[in-house]
């Protein structure tokens, strides 16, 4: 008889360090609650990123500006109850993190000691290597996030791809070795042309996670909501959508309502059965002492 499968190890910052040093693409996808974290993990994902698009797949805000601590919290231990072996990043929300260096290291904190995350995740380039110093310093693992930064929407005039001149692509480069050089163990590259994030890529010994950065970074990460079609929203060029559960909760919905409005749900294989004797048990005593409150109403119809 073979036994079962060995458990699988929990991947950890430097399991993912390793993946790059062996040339193994890293996988990553958001989730947001305990459904979504089990289908992520028993997809084998490496990590899973309680993303702030929390606020506009799950929580319905126009942007992510308006997402806070105590909703990504709530989330994060949605999501850490799933128990998953993949790594679990926590995103700092707007304002978290970028108030003062206390102020990041204790909301950073929050995600590991009361949200079950094993890291978390910041935007922002060289101006943020102090705050991934300090929090590398109080032993939180960090991943930085450059290129399309939705946090800084305003400052870039929307959501639009980066670092498509030679100065921006040159403040990449600076901006993820500043990154690296204060600790980050990996670095998510949102939209950017991918000849610069294969460069940067290159550059790097941490791993770089691409979303619409191109096939040459070391990982990809998509949302959640995107991959397996939950949203019907004008998708960005570079999300693949790889089912319809929309469309089909949708069907289902239809269907249910349907049998329920034509009675032809529940059928007798969903109620629960009674024993006849019971029954004749329950009616002879009805009929010999009805409840006071219904022998004032028409007689019981049998
Ligand atoms: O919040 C998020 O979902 C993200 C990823 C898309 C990288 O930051």
């Amino acid at each position: 008889m073979s036994s079962p499968p060995a458990p699988r190890p929990r991947v950890t910052p430097p399991s993912l360090r390793a993946k790059k040093a062996r040339g193994e693409p890293v996988t990553m996808v958001t989730a947001y609650d305990y459904p979504s974290a089990l289908a992520a993990d028993r997809a084998n994902l490496d990590a899973i990123l309680v993303g702030d698009s929390l606020g506009m797949v799950v929580l319905g805000y126009e942007d992510t500006l308006r997402v806070t601590m105590d909703e990504m919290l709530h989330h994060a231990r949605a999501v850490s109850r799933a128990r998953p072996r993949a790594l679990l990043v926590g995103d700092m929300p707007f304002l978290s993190y970028q108030t003062s260096l206390a102020d990041a290291i204790r909301n950073a904190g929050r995600f590991l000691s009361d949200g079950g995350m094993d890291a978390v995740k910041l935007e922002g380039g060289a101006e943020r290597a102090a705050t991934v110093h300090a929090l590398v310093d109080a032993g939180i693992p960090v991943i930085g996030h450059i290129g399309l930064m939705p946090q800084s929407i305003r400052a870039l005039g929307g959501y639009r791809a980066q670092g498509g001149t030679a100065t921006a692509a040159r403040r990449l480069l600076e901006d993820a070795l500043a990154l690296e050089g204060a600790g980050c163990f990996a670095l998510v590259l949102e939209a950017v042309p991918d000849r610069v994030a294969a460069l940067i890529t290159k550059s790097l010994s941490i791993p770089t996670i691409g979303i619409g950065a191109g096939s040459a970074c070391d990982g990809q990460v998509l949302v959640f909501h995107d991959v397996v079609g939950l949203q019907d929203s004008l998708l960005p060029r570079f999300v693949k959508r790889y089912a319809s559960l929309l469309e089909e909760a949708q069907r289902a919905l239809e269907s249910y309502r349907q049998e329920v409005a034509e009675r032809r749900f529940p059928g007798p294989e969903h109620a629960y059965p009674m024993p006849d004797e019971e029954w004749d048990l329950f009616r002879r005593d009805l009929e010999k002492d009805p409840p006071a409150r219904l022998s004032k109403k028409a007689p019981v119809a049998w």
